[in-house]
């Protein structure tokens, strides 16, 4: 039987005149530390919630300045390290807004005096935050890169809200991304009216980051042509953007503060190389994928509770079946199992983000359709669609791994047992 873990203490809800629920700020990060704890410790007998609260949010996924202005209102108030020239926070405070606290943070909100402690945003490498810090406080952009769900993007938005306030000044590469979206366009009913002036300039996320000192991001910047690519190579060293278009002399100039994050998957399929010169401009930071059990078990369950959040409903999570999800996902990313089982690694990537999301579907389909506890076949279903996408032989290679590893475990468990008869139901269909 899988043992039930202990949930957080909640922050209360309240219901305010306007008939929204408000949640109290206070004790947030509490609750997630303990969550944390007891998920992982599995010490209490009580059940474990994932999420209760509801969060009225009127965004679907509000930026990180605003989801943690809380936060980092209480890391500015109390910032008394030196910081780089346009900084909202010191590198010390832009690492404890990432890598988190215990510490209490006293800060005054409208006039109301509050303190919060500083929940962990990315876990993993404090040493890798702090050299992604050093490298936007230096000359040099930044460029994340990693295979696909390992927080590169995660990683990006929290560096930029901490250090800039802003995250969104952000370009989405593509195959499709021109240079307009990079450098800047025009809107061209004032450009027939007027001509090239500044009023008719439509200025890039590069221009607004520039203009104001802040953090540029640039996702999946390998799906650029080279090309396109290449248009950072000059606004990186320069600092300026030219418009000749509005005369020789006229130029956009970065303000101190200005610098790039730049993320990039080193697996995705069709990636453009970049050019030398553009390496050249960039330190390259490396994002592990998360090899250690226990602190997969913890973002797993983090992000979760996060993100059910939203919906407001509470749900179990025995131990055994996290234990299960973590175990299935280790074991077919690298193609062998903890107990010396080799087996064809699959193609698709079995990303933390992945069993984040197989999780949460996971926890939705209990709640909706199950008995408010997430259950070992509510995986396997999820899993097998995680795995099989648009690559049937993906199936072949999985009934392998059941074969080989799966149906040993059944025998001494009851979870791993379920789990098997799920997976061999459903991969027979
Ligand atoms: N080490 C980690 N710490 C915190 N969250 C993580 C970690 N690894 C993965 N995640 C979670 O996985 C999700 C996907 O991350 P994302 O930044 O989109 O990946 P990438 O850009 O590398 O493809 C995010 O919700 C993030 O919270
Ligand atoms: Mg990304």
């Amino acid at each position: 039987m899988g043992k039930k873990v202990k949930g957080p203490p909640m922050a209360p809800v309240k219901q305010a005149d306007d008939g929204t629920a408000k949640q109290e700020a206070e004790g947030k990060a509490t609750a997630e530390d303990s969550l944390e704890k007891s998920a992982i410790s599995g010490k209490s007998e009580s059940k474990n919630i994932v999420a209760k609260t509801r969060k009225i949010l009127e965004k679907i996924r509000p930026p990180v300045e605003e989801s943690q202005a809380d936060e980092l209102l209480a890391l500015m108030q109390n910032d008394g390290y030196p910081k780089p020239e346009n900084w909202q926070l010191s590198p010390k405070m832009a690492e404890l807004f990432i890598c988190g606290t215990d510490e209490e943070f006293k800060y005054k909100i409208n006039g109301e005096s509050k303190k919060t402690s500083i929940s962990t945003k990315y876990y993993g490498d404090k040493n890798l935050v702090q050299k992604s810090i050093v490298t936007l406080a230096s000359e040099r952009a930044l460029m994340l890169i990693g295979e696909p769900g390992t927080a590169k993007s995660w990683l990006s938005e929290h560096l930029a809200a901490a250090i800039s306030g802003k995250s969104t000044c952000l370009i989405q590469g593509t195959a499709g991304t021109t240079e307009d979206q990079i450098r800047y366009s025009w809107n061209y009913a004032l450009l027939v009216a007027e001509g090239p002036t500044p009023r008719a300039l439509v200025p890039s996320p590069t221009i607004n980051a520039m203009r104001s000192g802040k953090i540029l991001r640039f996702e999946e910047m390998t799906r650029c042509s080279q090309e396109i690519q290449d248009c950072m190579v000059s606004i990186l060293s320069e600092k300026v953007i030219p418009v000749p278009e509005l005369g020789s002399e006229y130029l956009v100039f970065g303000k101190p503060g200005f610098n790039t994050i730049a993320t990039a998957n080193d697996r995705d399929r069709g990636v453009n190389e970049m050019s030398a010169a553009l390496k050249r401009r960039f330190n390259f930071i490396y994002i592990p994928v998360i090899q250690d059990k226990e602190l997969e078990k913890k973002i797993v369950i983090k992000r979760t509770s996060d993100l059910l959040e939203r919906m407001g409903f509470e749900i179990q999570l025995p131990k055994d079946v996290l234990d299960l999800l973590v175990t299935v996902f280790q074991d077919l990313r690298s193609g062998k199992s903890g107990s010396g089982g080799r087996f064809s690694p699959i193609s698709t990537v079995m990303s933390t983000s992945e069993e984040i999301s197989v999780l949460l579907d996971s926890a939705i389909y209990a709640y909706y359709f199950g008995k408010q506890k997430i259950e070992a076949e509510h995986l396997a279903m999820n899993i097998i669609d995680a795995v099989v996408k648009d690559d049937k032989e993906n199936l072949a290679k999985l009934r392998e791994y059941l074969n080989i590893e799966v149906r040993s475990r059944a025998s001494g468990s009851s979870v791993w047992d379920r789990f098997y008869k799920a997976m061999n139901e459903l991969s027979n269909r």
